[in-house]
């Protein structure tokens, strides 16, 4: 009997077929989910990744909340054009902390994985409010609202505890001192000489440029420390795995 043949017999019996199609499958997936079970760590150290400070995961929050991951992916592919465009491709180490992660599936704006510091944060502020001023054929919706909204750090110490419970590295002091650096990153008389000790790199200032503190200077803080973490001039990556 040639293959052919054979082959016609399972695909005249549904049941049959069904059987092989989930032995096949199976054997798929165990080939590639079962290692991870044995490997160390599956996702390589890099140095400079750190947990968010309590007012980035505040505005990471709000990102969430937003939506903004339906129109904007935070995944740099190591493909040529992306790389020209957005900078060095995403590590896996850069999202470890996300919970969830927000690589995204769809583009319909740019993806924003390095867009910390590429603006200033009264850029940032015009362009949330009205993205149409900065860029006139944008089709993003407007954000103003967002600095009509205060905020303040009744949760900070418990939305940290979460994170900590989920796996994020959160030191004590960490959780100590966060209602303290939750208001001290957007405010530009506090010492911050504690908060960037706790979270190397944190952008600090009065995001917003308003006397109150609003959702708009935590959703902004996010957005400045995202790409930011690691040093690409020195970064090498370990090509033993
Ligand atoms: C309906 C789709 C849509 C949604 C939702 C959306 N954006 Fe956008 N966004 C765009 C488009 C399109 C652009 C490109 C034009 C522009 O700069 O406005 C853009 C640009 C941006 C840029 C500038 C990126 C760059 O590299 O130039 C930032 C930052 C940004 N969006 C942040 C956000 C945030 C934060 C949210 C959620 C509060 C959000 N967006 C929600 C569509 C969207």
């Amino acid at each position: 009997m040639s293959l052919l043949l054979k082959h016609r017999i399972l695909e005249k019996s549904p049941t049959l077929l069904l059987i092989c199609s989930l032995l096949v499958v199976s054997i798929g997936g165990i080939v590639e989910i079962a290692p991870l079970f044995w490997l160390e760590n599956t996702i390589e150290k890099v140095e400079g990744v750190r947990p968010y400070s309590p007012l980035e995961l505040t505005g990471r929050d709000i990102y969430v909340r937003e939506g903004c991951y339906v129109c904007h992916s935070q995944m740099i592919r190591p493909m040529r054009d992306e790389i020209e465009r957005y900078g060095h491709y995403s590590l896996a180490a850069e999202s470890m902390y996300d919970h969830p992660f927000q690589w995204g599936s769809k583009r319909t704006g740019p993806d924003l994985a390095r867009v910390g510091g590429r603006y200033s944060n009264r850029w940032h502020v015009d362009h949330m409010q009205d993205p149409q001023s900065v860029v006139p054929e944008s089709i993003m919706p407007k954000y103003a609202f967002l600095l009509l909204k205060r905020i303040d750090a009744d949760h900070i110490r418990d939305l940290l505890a979460t994170h900590r419970l989920v796996g994020v590295p959160y030191t004590d002091a960490q959780l100590e001192y966060a209602v303290a650096d939750f208001y001290d990153q957007a405010n530009p008389d506090a010492n911050i000489n504690g908060l960037l000790a706790r979270y190397p790199g944190a952008s600090v200032g009065n995001f917003d440029g308003q006397g109150k503190l609003t959702e708009m200077d935590a959703l902004i803080a996010y957005l400045q420390v995202l790409g930011t973490m690691v040093d690409f001039s020195t970064f090498t990556p370990d090509d033993s795995r």
